[in-house]
C-alpha cells in the first residue's frame, strides 16, 4: 500500500525538473500567440508581412533577415540579439533602439524572459 502512496510522488519528483526547464518556453510560445503573432511570423522561411520574420533571431544580427521595412534606426544599432538585449529590447525597445518601429513591450520581466526563451527555442 505504501508502495503506491509513494510511487506518484517519486514520479511527480523525477519529472518535474524536466516539466520546469520546458515551462518558460511553453508559456512563452502562448504569450507569443496573444501579443506577437499578429504581426511577427515564426516558422523557416516564412515571408514577413507588416514585421521581420523571428525564426533564428537569437545570434542575428538586428535588422539583418529579408523583411523590407525596417527602421534606419535597428539597422545601423550594431546589435546582436542574445538573451541579454532581447529582455532589454522587449522591456522598452523605443528605449533601448530610439526610432525602432517595433512598439510593443512587455513590462513583467517574468513573462519577457518567457518570451525571450520561446524566441531562442525558434532555431
Ligand atoms: C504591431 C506589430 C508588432 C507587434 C505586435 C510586435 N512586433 Fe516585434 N517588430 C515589429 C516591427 C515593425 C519590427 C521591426 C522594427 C524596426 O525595424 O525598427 C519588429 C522587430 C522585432 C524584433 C527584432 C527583429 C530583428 O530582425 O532584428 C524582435 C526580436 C521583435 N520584434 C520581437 C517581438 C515580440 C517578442 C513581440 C511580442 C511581444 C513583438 N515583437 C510584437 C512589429 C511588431
Amino acid at each position: 500500500m505504501t508502495l503506491f502512496r509513494t510511487l506518484p510522488l517519486a514520479l511527480a519528483a523525477l519529472l518535474t525538473p524536466a516539466l520546469a526547464s520546458a515551462q518558460p518556453a511553453v508559456e512563452g510560445a502562448a504569450i507569443f500567440k496573444q501579443q506577437c503573432q499578429m504581426c511577427h511570423v515564426n516558422t523557416k522561411g516564412a515571408k514577413p508581412a507588416i514585421a521581420p520574420n523571428v525564426f533564428g533571431v537569437a545570434g542575428r544580427k538586428a535588422g539583418s533577415s529579408d523583411f523590407a521595412s525596417y527602421s534606419p534606426a535597428l539597422k545601423s544599432s550594431g546589435v546582436v540579439w542574445n538573451t541579454a538585449n532581447l529582455d532589454r529590447f522587449l522591456a522598452a525597445p523605443g528605449k533601448m533602439v530610439p526610432g525602432t518601429r517595433m512598439v510593443i513591450a512587455i513590462p513583467d520581466a517574468k513573462r519577457r524572459a518567457a518570451v525571450v526563451a520561446y524566441l531562442q527555442g525558434l532555431k
